[in-house]
């Protein structure tokens, strides 16, 4: 039988690396669903129609360079508030949770809607200060030039959107174990996941 992770929270809260650690730990396919609406946004971007661009997504779209920039990012979020073109993508999000071997999805609203049925739903949070912290030293990392102020801002703005938008809002699902990250490693955060999925087994 397949088994499906969902993991669902705000920007920076760590679901994608605890999404990709618990798929190594438990030998799953993972999908950052992220990079669906990300294509869309900057497709949108490049002056197309944003539900026709979700219609016409393939997997290989996802591997395309550029689609992790902050620009894209807010792209994303605005297309992600369209029903049609949440509803374009869902089964292909449907889909790939059902393979053979199990999968590990993160995303907004995967424990919600995607994957109400998933046998181990986490919540990933934490402060939007600390989530801010997190990418602001990403980002001049590697080499942008931004303060923590404007990412704060940005965070908040995301957050907002994803949070108040009538289709498919970002939010814990009722049966999600919550794991706030703000004052825990990665390492602690990935150990805490995986304890929290074995209990679901
Ligand atoms: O997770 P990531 O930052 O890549 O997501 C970019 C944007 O795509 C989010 O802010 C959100 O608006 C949208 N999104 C969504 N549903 C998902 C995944 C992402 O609406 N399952």
């Amino acid at each position: 039988m397949a088994f499906t992770i969902a993991i669902d929270g705000p920007a920076a809260s760590g679901k994608g690396s605890v999404a990709r650690r618990l798929a190594e730990h438990f030998g799953l396919a993972h999908l950052d669903t992220g990079l669906l609406y990300r294509a869309v946004g900057a497709r949108m971007m490049q002056g197309e129609e944003p539900i026709a661009a979700a219609q016409a997504l393939r997997a290989d779209d996802l591997d395309v360079p550029g689609l992790r920039t902050a620009e894209v990012g807010v792209a994303a979020s605005k297309v992600g508030a369209i029903p049609e073109v949440r509803a374009a993508l869902l089964d292909f999000q449907r889909a790939f949770a059902r393979r053979s071997g199990g999968a590990v999805l993160d995303g907004r609203d995967i424990g919600t809607v995607i994957c109400p049925e998933a046998e181990a739903k986490l919540f990933v949070t934490a402060t939007a200060e600390v989530r801010a912290e997190r990418r602001f030293r990403e980002l001049i990392g590697d080499g942008h030039d931004t303060t923590l102020a404007a990412v704060l801002d940005d965070i908040r703005a995301r957050d907002a959107r994803d949070m108040g938008r009538a289709d498919a809002p970002l939010k814990a699902a009722d049966d999600a174990e919550v794991l706030d990250t703000s004052v825990l490693t990665l390492e602690e955060s990935v150990a805490a996941a995986i304890a929290l999925v074995e209990a679901a087994r």
